[in-house]
């Protein structure tokens, strides 16, 4: 088994590289971020009010969140039943996921679906605390970066493509928020893995940053662990 960490702030370009890499390795690419968000979603659309935490808390128990992956359709994440995918990518459900993912409770409801994964078959993961807690023993761990004006281009630019009418200044303060939340949090923050290669995408192509990934995996024994 094989596993690779990526972890980086919104928009250093992690899943785009994480997703990429998989391809060319052949292994599973999970996105860890998406499981947050389907919570964020749930609990939006449940009206739970999602800066209490005791309601959080109370309401998590209810929500059976499942992870199926499948080679031709990728990851599907499933609430009681419903499967959440298509809701959760607005910038509404990113503020969501960053605020409920301070909660202890929910980290942990989340924790065993992402270190089963790992178990079952070799993977490239990205998230926030994947090299820090998901998966310390990674065979590799990137932490990817970029300038705040670069990342928040790329998600403003990401969320034109896919339809949403917003302004750039929001896009760019939601990241500023959320950068803050999700490194200054007491539970599993988003911090550089000791023994991460840091990896800056601001003037890297798509291409570029892959081929980087690349080359740091063809440094360790692939043939050992696969
Ligand atoms: O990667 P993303 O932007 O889809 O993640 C959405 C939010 O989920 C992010 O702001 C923080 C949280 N998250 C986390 O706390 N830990 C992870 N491993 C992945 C995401």
């Amino acid at each position: 088994m094989f596993s690779i960490a990526i972890d980086g702030p919104a928009g250093a370009g992690k899943s785009s590289i994480a997703r990429a890499v998989s391809k060319k390795l052949g292994i599973i690419y999970l996105d860890t971020g998406a499981l947050y968000r389907a919570l964020g979603y749930y609990f939006l659309e449940k009206k739970i009010s999602i800066e209490d935490s005791l309601q959080v808390e109370n309401i998590i128990n209810d929500c059976d969140i499942k992870l199926l992956y499948n080679v031709a359709k990728g990851q599907q994440i499933f609430i009681n039943g419903k499967r959440v995918d298509r809701f959760i990518r607005s910038n509404e459900v990113s503020m969501a996921a960053s605020i409920i993912s301070k909660n202890y409770v929910v980290r942990q409801h989340l924790l065993k679906i992402q270190k089963d994964f790992a178990k079952k078959s070799s993977v490239v993961m990205d998230g926030r605390d994947i090299g820090t807690v998901i998966l310390p023993d990674a065979n590799l761990k990137i932490f990817l970066t970029a300038s705040l004006e670069v990342r928040a281009k790329r998600r403003f630019e990401q969320f034109l493509r896919n339809g949403y009418n917003i302004e750039f200044e929001e896009v760019l303060n939601d990241i500023k928020k959320r950068d803050l939340n999700d490194s200054k949090r007491k539970i599993s923050p988003l911090k550089i893995a000791d023994d991460a290669v840091v990896i800056d995408t601001s003037k890297l192509s798509l291409k570029e940053s892959v081929e980087k990934v690349i080359s740091l995996v063809k440094k360790i024994d692939l043939e050992e662990h696969c």
